[in-house]
């Protein structure tokens, strides 16, 4: 697991200023953070874990529990509510037994489930991003065909 860090941290030259391209690169490798590479992280710039773990845990796009191959994302923001987001919400867990929060990824890490506020496309509302493809005016049952279709194909 290691080598894979090493070569992530080779190729950005071990420099600590490049803190925050190194913790993509090996959430691109790993789909989060996991603990001992982020160890290896701090190590090889020369930067305390504290340092390393603030910038994982400062910005949202970083991960530090195994997320799912495939990651949903929920506009929660008002006017995605209004429009039906907790129905949204609501055939996520009917058909993948997840939501956001303590229980947001199936347990074969097939998907993650997330909520966010509004992303400045209300006009759409309410609003998905499944693999960073937007959907707009998603009902419960659009929900429940975009996980099959997302379920049959592969992400890369
Ligand atoms: S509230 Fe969902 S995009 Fe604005």
């Amino acid at each position: 697991m290691l080598e894979k860090v090493d070569r992530i941290l080779t190729s950005h030259g071990n420099d600590k200023a490049s803190l925050i391209g190194i913790l993509q690169d090996i959430q691109a490798e790993y789909n989060y953070l996991p603990p001992k590479p982020l160890e290896r992280v701090a190590e090889k710039v020369d930067a305390p874990l504290s340092q390393v773990l603030g910038i994982a845990t400062f910005f949202q796009s970083f991960s530090l529990k195994p997320r799912g191959e495939h990651i949903i994302t929920v506009c929660t923001g008002t006017a995605c509510h209004v429009k039906g987001a907790p129905r949204v919400l609501g055939a996520i867990e009917r058909e993948l037994g997840i939501k956001p929060g303590d229980d947001d990824t199936t347990e074969g890490l097939g998907f993650t489930v997330e909520a966010v506020n509004c992303l400045g496309s209300c006009a759409l509302a309410p609003l998905v991003v499944v693999d960073g493809k937007y959907q707009g005016h998603v009902t419960g049952k659009k929900m429940q065909s975009l996980i099959n279709k997302t379920q049959k194909s592969k992400k890369k």
